[in-house]
Order: C-alpha cells, then structure tokens, then sequence
C-alpha cells in the first residue's frame, strides 16, 4: 500500500473529528455534564467510536475512549492507528491516566492522539509522550 499523501491524512483526520464529534451528543453525561465522544481508526482505515456512559453508582461510568476501544474489538483490525478525544474543557481534553493504558495495549509509541474541542483538534501528541516508559503486553514476555 503507497502512503498516505498529506491531503488524504487531513481528510482522514477531518472524518475522525466529525466522528468523535457526533458521537459525543450521544454521551450519558447527567451527572458530570461533561460529555466526551472518541474516535479510533484501527489499522484497517475503519473508524470505530465512543462517548462516556455514566452511572448513578458513578464509579461504573466508563470513558468515551473505553467504548471506542471495545466497539472496535468484535470486528475491527488489530491496532489503534490513532485516536481522537473531543470534549468541552477549559484546557486540553486529554485520555485520562487509566484510557492512555487501555490505548497502550493497541497502540505503539509514536501513535498519534488528538486531542480535540468542539470545533477543532487543538494538540496531538504521540502515546510515548501521554505515558512514557509504558508497561505493555511485550513487557510480560511470552
Ligand atoms: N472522561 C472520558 O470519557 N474520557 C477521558 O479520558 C476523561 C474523562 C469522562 C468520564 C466522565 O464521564 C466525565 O468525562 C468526567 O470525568
């Protein structure tokens, strides 16, 4: 497969944004009123996507980046090529700690996360600088 050409990555970003955009309306957010939806593409170029679920037993609530994650597993490829969180924060909406090392398990150092508001990807980073000298399943060894 060539690579990718610039303007079909920003496409391909485009589509990820408006997909965790979407998403996020579908969020059941009544006690947090924060409203998070996440965008995975797998290595396959298929788009996978999440919004957090709260619960009035609010530690069962799980994150838009876990549901984005677990859609992607009964059909989806392998790997998290990247992700995008969007989200309305008074600063950067970033995976918190437990998403970065659910995403760790898909996903190698240099994958891209973006990090989004609602009308635009404010930062990327790579995985390696969101959770450096990660624990890993290669860690475990065989
Ligand atoms: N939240 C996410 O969905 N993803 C994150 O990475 C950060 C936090 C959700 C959890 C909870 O429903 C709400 O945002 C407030 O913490």
């Amino acid at each position: 497969m060539q690579a990718a050409t610039s303007a079909q990555r920003n496409e391909g970003l485009t589509a990820l944004f408006d997909a965790a955009r979407a998403v996020r309306d579908r969020a059941h957010a009544p006690y947090s009123r924060f409203r998070v939806g996440s965008a995975l593409r797998d290595e396959r170029g298929e788009i996978h996507v999440g919004c957090n679920v709260e619960n009035a037993a609010y530690p069962v609530g799980t994150c838009a980046e876990a549901g984005a994650i677990a859609a992607r597993m009964p059909g989806g490829g392998r790997r998290i090529a990247e992700i995008l969180v969007c989200g309305d924060g008074a600063g950067l909406v970033t995976p918190c700690g437990a998403c970065r090392q659910r995403i760790r398990e898909f996903a190698g150092p240099d994958t891209p996360i973006h990090a989004a508001g609602p009308d635009r990807i404010a930062k990327t980073f790579t995985l390696a600088e969101l959770l450096p000298e990660s624990f890993g399943p290669e860690t475990l060894g065989d």
